[in-house]
């Protein structure tokens, strides 16, 4: 039993392998957190303690006792307006304009298993799943929270989420609704949050978090290049192998917020959720509403021990069942080679060449439809342009798979160009502010996908072209970040509610895609990482990681989506030098190592390839199935310390049985006379010898993992080392 209810004492604990989350509703109904961290087997409420601090005041039903404070104690779930002055977890607007909240245990619930969350991404239960339901109050106002704890003991991850039903007869206004609020009353902490831009996603910082507040997140409507929907809050000095870190991911792709404030007496609160900037949902009577989940884990490990903690969640119950094992086809895709100058001539002449290189799939990105030549026009009317082709979708995919290829196709499915039939045709289908000239971005408006008439219309034209063809794949692009978000189908009292019903909607039409096409391989892409989340990631299994291909700059790229993400989700292509982002020459060698730690695949002009380059690519292809399995499904470490000021960037993977290792390490500065590059290496068995392939060295684990293992010196730019290591 992973979770347990005590009687006596109100206390619930959830357990997992190496984890202890406890909770206990009080004599007076608040909900406090006594505890989350490295297990122990004890009542943890010794912890709480109860002072008078000035200013900070105290529920009437407790008059007298002034050591009894909303403000001061440690939340489950903070409500508002009634002497908690630290975040809320939630805002609510009554009738007669009160903002008050303060929510009472009224009950619980501890069931098998978990239920799925209807028009959401969810964990995917696993045979030791099991939830807790617990149900808070307010008895002025009738708003119900169900707090859900769903608990993964194998991956130590517990699933959080809220459901705000209101029980009373009054409409309520929500203002804000986060997905869960963690108090740590001792400690100080670090945060790491990941920030970026377009070609540039996912860079760690890590910051000592101050007295006050900090906040990360997104207003523009997706979890977006700028700010990861994840955060970690580490012990001071924890590192990537050793000390606290406690991670919170939230499983959703619009708009988010992810609090922290360091009160007078030096607790922490995490609050993350929905962005409430711009948020409000009316409530009436009997209604509910459903947060997206949160993901919290906690290592004593570190960072590394901490993101394999997320690394196997997301590999077991996020990722679609169907794509969990085996390896994702090696693909290639066009766009980088033609971008929109293209004819199904020149696409198979792509397909041809690479074929006889060893690649498996051949990708058409953008240009195949309506009126697209450029990147002006043409959204939203996915109808095959066979004049631009020369033939249908159905001649040239045949012809594809006939040289024994499969194939795949982009999309852009939530967007609309002013210049489309469909904008013509349905202008109010746009999210636009009445009487005010759209914000374009990348020349496109978004639509409105709140509206089931445009889910319905794009479900409809997506098959057509599904069905006219054999499809195995498609890329699932978004190029503008939300602005205007006004929907011409909603009355201006509810214009609140139109960002987060646009994810719904978004949801709904991928979720009918899978149910209609099960083996379809969707890849998410947000020109490139902008939507980089647990909630894409429920649908598709691997997303393009960045418009970046610069192998030196996916290295930090990758780097820092692999705190919360597997490698196995990371889109990663092998493009052509010079990059045409950065301009930059790196050797073949180096960019195929780089894209091997993600979903492999090929984004150059294949006919462009000398001779010699055409061999490596094939035996870059041969490694990439001979290490396939242990990438994928194998212990991820980074062998470098965040901002640790080095040359080089190592990272490896272990087999889970500790019998095999591949350890890469690329040089970003060469230096003359420098020091040898150097790591520790990880996840092996002490005890166990090693042979490094290509020699007859052999290695204890316990020396490479203590001793470590050094690097020869090499000149000329971005050099990578490989190394293969199997137990003898
Ligand atoms: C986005 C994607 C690219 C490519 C283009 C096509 O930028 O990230 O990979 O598909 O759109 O327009």
């Amino acid at each position: 039993m992973s979770i347990q209810f005590h009687e006596e004492t109100g206390i619930f604990s959830l357990t997992t392998e190496n984890t202890l989350y406890q909770i206990r509703a009080d004599a007076s109904g608040v909900l406090l957190h006594l505890y989350y961290g490295k297990k122990t087997d004890t009542d943890m409420s010794y912890l709480i303690r109860y002072t008078d601090r000035g200013f900070s005041g105290n529920p009437h039903e407790l008059a007298g006792n002034r050591g009894f404070s909303l403000d001061t104690l440690p939340q489950e779930y903070a409500g508002s307006g009634v002497g908690d002055y630290r975040l809320p977890a939630v805002q609510v607007i009554s009738p007669n304009g009160s903002r008050s909240v303060d929510l009472r245990y009224a009950g619980h619930e501890i069931t098998a298993g978990r239920k799925p969350l209807p028009g959401l991404p969810f964990v995917r239960e696993s045979r030791e799943t099991e939830t807790l339901t617990i149900t808070l109050r307010d008895r002025v106002i009738g708003l119900e929270v169900q707090l859900k704890y769903h608990v993964f003991p194998g991956q130590d991850v517990i699933v959080r989420s809220a459901r705000l039903v209101n029980a009373g007869d009054e409409p309520l206004l929500l203002e804000k609704a986060a997905s869960a609020c963690v108090d740590f009353p001792y400690g100080r902490f670090d945060v790491i949050h990941f920030h970026g831009r377009h070609c540039m996603e996912r860079i760690p910082e890590r910051l000592p978090l101050p007295r006050g507040m900090v906040s990360f997140g997104s207003r523009r409507g997706m979890s977006s290049h700028h700010s990861n929907p994840f955060v970690i809050l580490c012990g001071r000095g924890a590192t990537e192998d050793f000390g606290d870190c406690y991670g919170c991911m939230l499983m959703y792709s619009g708009g988010h917020l992810e609090e922290m404030e360091v009160d007078q007496a030096g607790s922490t609160r995490l609050v993350s959720g929905i962005q409430p900037d711009g948020f409000s949902w009316t409530l009436n009577a009997g209604e509910a509403f459903q947060t997206p989940e949160v993901l919290l884990s906690y290592s004593a490990e570190g960072l590394n021990g901490l993101s394999r903690q997320y690394h196997d969640i997301i590999r077991q119950q996020v990722i679609a069942p169907r794509w969990q094992q085996g390896a994702r086809p090696v693909l290639i895709n066009s766009w980088e080679a033609a971008y929109f100058d293209f004819d199904a001539e020149k696409i198979l002449r792509f397909a041809r060449t690479a074929k006889e290189l060893g690649i498996e799939m051949l990708v058409l990105d953008d240009g195949w439809f309506g009126k697209r030549d450029n990147d002006n026009s043409g959204l939203g009317d996915w109808k095959v342009n066979e004049r631009k082709l020369g033939c249908s979708m159905k001649e040239l995919s045949d012809q594809i798979h006939a040289l024994g290829l499969q194939f795949g196709l982009w999309f852009e499915p939530e967007m609309v160009n002013e210049d489309s039939d469909l904008y013509r045709a349905h202008p109010d289908w746009a999210l636009t502010d009445p009487d005010r000239s759209p914000t374009l971005g990348r020349n496109q408006l978004v639509l409105d996908m709140s509206r089931q008439e445009v889910v319905d219309y794009l479900f409809d034209a997506m098959c057509a072209v599904l069905d006219s063809a054999r499809i195995e794949y498609v890329k699932w692009d978004f190029n503008r970040s939300i602005c205007n978000c006004y929907s011409h189908a909603l009355p201006a009292s509810r214009q609140g509610e139109a960002a987060h019903r646009f994810m719904l909607g978004t949801y709904q039409l991928l979720d009918r895609l899978l149910t209609r096409y099960p083996d379809l391989l969707i890849e998410g892409c947000s020109g490139g990482g902008g939507r980089f989340d647990a909630g894409m990631l429920y649908y598709c299994p691997q997303i393009w990681c960045s418009d970046d291909t610069d192998a030196i700059e996916r290295l930090e790229i990758q780097r820092g989506t692999s705190y919360g993400y597997p490698v196995s989700t990371m889109g990663a292509h092998v493009s052509a030098s010079p990059n045409h982002q950065t301009g930059r020459l790196t050797p073949l060698r180096t960019r195929g190592i780089v894209a091997q730690s993600g979903t492999f695949g090929y984004e150059l002009n294949p006919e462009g390839q000398s001779e010699s380059e055409r061999e490596e690519i094939r035996q870059q292809i041969a490694d990439y199935h001979r290490y396939a399995d242990l990438i994928a499904q194998g212990n991820y470490y980074r062998l470098n310390e965040l901002d640790d000021g080095g040359d080089f960037v190592a990272w490896m993977f272990a087999a889970r049985d500790g019998r095999e290792a591949l350890v890469n390490l690329v040089i970003s500065h060469v230096r003359a006379n420098g020091p040898f590059p150097f790591v520790k290496l990880r996840g092996l068995k002490p005890d166990a010898r090693y042979r490094l392939e290509g020699g007859e060295q052999v290695f204890s684990g316990a020396a490479l993992m203590n001793g470590g293992f050094s690097f020869p010196l090499t000149r000329g730019d971005y050099p990578a080392h490989q190394l293969h290591f199997t137990e003898i």
